[in-house]
């Protein structure tokens, strides 16, 4: 049987680097709250010119280049973001344009923080019937551009940047080996940005009523993000016949060392088997994990036959998990 396997990887990070006592400056906080309630030291901003599809152009030609994979080669390009360069067209239509992957079909896909997951599902099914051959999967955000640089409560937490794999069939038994996705849209009002929900009347205010950054009730997501991102890593094991001794290496949504924590405990996991480099970006949303994957491959900490465990948590409410045999 044809499985999805990810051949090669990428990623791009801003230069500009905001550190926590750049943010002391700007709001009521101190780099000692960041880091203990965090673990966030330090967070990458976009330039002003740049965009979203920018950054995801960087993060897939590396990805590419990675993959052996020519642009022409690419059947679908798939886009997990919140920070659109437009409402439309797609980022992933720009991204398309800029690789000049003429031959791609190009979408974007929303499910906040846990949108690479959703996005490995689909490219998975897209793969495994044999409809595409190469998939270009990216996540990509600015989240600087909708966060309330006001809000001391929100605003210390993202980060901008890109992270992007190639995903191709193989006959081997290496590749992703399970995908687990799940939304629970009545928990919608603990983490948003306001959209076209606005009405047309509030259309002046948006700036003055905060129509158009990011809203989070902080303490309920934490719970929710642990007690969901716990329970659909033991689904995607318990799937795969696997235990956490069979897991080479964890990587979690990057958004809060304390729910990482929280969640190797549930899991019973030692933290040296759980990748984490939150403390350099923040919360890069759907970028987070294709970074850290990228990352993790450069500093050899995933070799071949390896299995890697993906966990992920964001808006919607959306969670998901993924195993990759490497
Ligand atoms: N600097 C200093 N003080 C801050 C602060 C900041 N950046 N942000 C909040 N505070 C204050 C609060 O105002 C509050 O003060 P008060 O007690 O006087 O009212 C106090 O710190 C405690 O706030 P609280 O919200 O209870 O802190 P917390 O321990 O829950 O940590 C988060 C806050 C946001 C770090 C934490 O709830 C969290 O990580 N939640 C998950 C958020 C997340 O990851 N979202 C994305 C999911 S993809």
């Amino acid at each position: 049987m044809t499985l999805a396997k990810i051949t090669g990887t990428g990623s791009y990070l801003p230069k500009k680097i905001l550190g926590n006592h750049d943010l002391e400056k700007m709001v009521d906080t101190s780099d000692e709250w960041i880091m203990t309630r965090t673990g966030i030291r330090e967070r990458r901003i976009a330039d002003e010119k740049e965009t979203t599809s920018d950054l995801g152009i960087k993060a897939a030609k590396k990805a590419m280049e990675k993959a052996h994979v020519k642009a022409r080669e690419i059947d679908l390009i798939l886009v997990a973001t919140s920070t659109s360069d437009m409402i439309f067209p797609s980022t992933a239509a720009y991204i398309q344009h800029g690789l000049a992957a003429k031959n791609a079909a190009a979408f974007d896909l929303s499910a906040a923080c846990t949108g690479f997951i959703f996005g490995l599902s689909v490219a998975e099914q897209y793969i495994k019937t044999k409809r595409y051959k190469a998939i270009l999967l990216i996540g990509t955000e600015i989240m600087s551009r909708i966060v309330d640089w006001t809000d001391r409560k929100t605003c210390v937490l993202f980060g901008d940047g890109a992270g992007a794999v190639i995903i191709q069939g193989t006959d081997s038994d290496e590749g992703i080996l399970t995908t687990h996705t799940y939304t629970d849209g009545s928990y919608a009002d603990f983490l948003f940005a306001p959209g076209s929900r606005t009405p047309t009347s509030l259309q002046k205010e948006l700036a003055v009523k905060k129509l158009d950054v990011i809203h989070m009730k902080g303490n309920e997501t934490f719970k929710v993000a642990v007690n969901n991102m716990g329970k659909v890593a033991k689904e995607a094991l318990e799937k795969c016949e696997l235990t956490v001794d069979d897991i080479d290496l964890v990587i979690p949504h990057q958004a809060n060392k304390r729910i990482i924590e929280a969640i190797n405990k549930k899991l019973v996991i030692p933290p040296e088997k759980v990748f984490i480099n939150l403390q350099k970006y923040g919360n890069t949303s759907a970028a987070s994990i294709p970074i850290a994957l990228d990352e993790a491959l450069c500093s050899n900490r995933i070799s071949q036959g390896d299995y890697v465990l993906l966990v992920a948590f964001g808006g919607g409410l959306t969670w998901g998990s993924s195993i990759v045999k490497w």
